[in-house]
């Protein structure tokens, strides 16, 4: 019997929080477990850019497509489908991808403000998950400064929305935004990116504990 897909999908209604940093370097995680399909949801998405470099690969079975351009029924290929929400609630894609993801993982910034802009999308998404059951959903601190206060604060700030927040971090680390510029997740940018791929292996343990 093969394993049913896992989709993951990354949200959150602010832009900025790291939608498409999480997916990228999660879906190049997850491919060295799986074949791996991301898909960009995203009209305004920047991971368009990085497919041809996925193509070009040996190392991993990743696949990069375009929501409007992704055939359903060729899903049960992958072993992971990891997928970049537009930040938007009301966007109808939105809630087509909260609908079927097993898991939404959404990146905040340990910020009040952007705290307090995601009530709207944990009752959105605790209304999605009331009637299923193995749904998942979790906050995942992003741009952490280590040892800070406000991200200390910021993590029991997000409990009281009342959904589960990620035992894993992602701090704020100049790789991230090195490895975007050249194309690149953290997987591919050797020793100096090692605290950065243990962060997402960490999330990735998360998932499939
Ligand atoms: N942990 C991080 N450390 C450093 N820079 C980050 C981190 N996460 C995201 N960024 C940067 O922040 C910006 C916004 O991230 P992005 O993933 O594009 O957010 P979104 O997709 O939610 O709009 C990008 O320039 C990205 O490189
Ligand atoms: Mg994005």
């Amino acid at each position: 019997m093969p394993q049913p897909v896992i989709r993951i999908a990354l949200f959150n209604a602010k832009g900025g929080c790291g939608k498409t940093t999480l997916a990228w370097n999660l879906a190049m995680g997850l491919s060295r477990r799986g074949a791996t399909l991301l898909l960009d949801a995203d009209s305004q998405g920047s991971l368009g850019d990085w497919a041809d470099w996925a193509a070009e690969s040996e190392e991993h079975v990743l696949s990069v497509q375009n929501w409007s351009e992704h055939d359903p029924g060729s899903a049960d290929k992958f072993t992971f489908l990891v997928i970049d929400c537009p930040p938007s609630l009301e966007s109808p894609v939105t809630r087509e991808v909260l609908a079927m993801a097993d898991w939404v993982l959404l990146p905040v910034l340990p910020s009040p403000l952007d705290l307090w802009a995601s009530q709207r999308s944990v009752e959105v998404i605790s209304a999605l998950h009331a009637d299923k059951r193995d749904r998942h959903a979790a906050f995942v601190l992003n741009q952490v400064e280590n040892h800070s206060a406000l991200s200390r604060a910021a993590e029991s700030a997000v409990q009281a929305l009342g959904l589960t927040v990620l035992p894993v971090q992602v701090a704020r680390r100049a790789i991230y935004r090195n490895a975007a510029i050249e194309g690149k997740s953290v997987y591919q940018m050797g020793k100096r990116a090692t605290t950065a791929v243990q962060e997402f292996e960490g999330i990735i343990e998360e998932i499939l504990k």
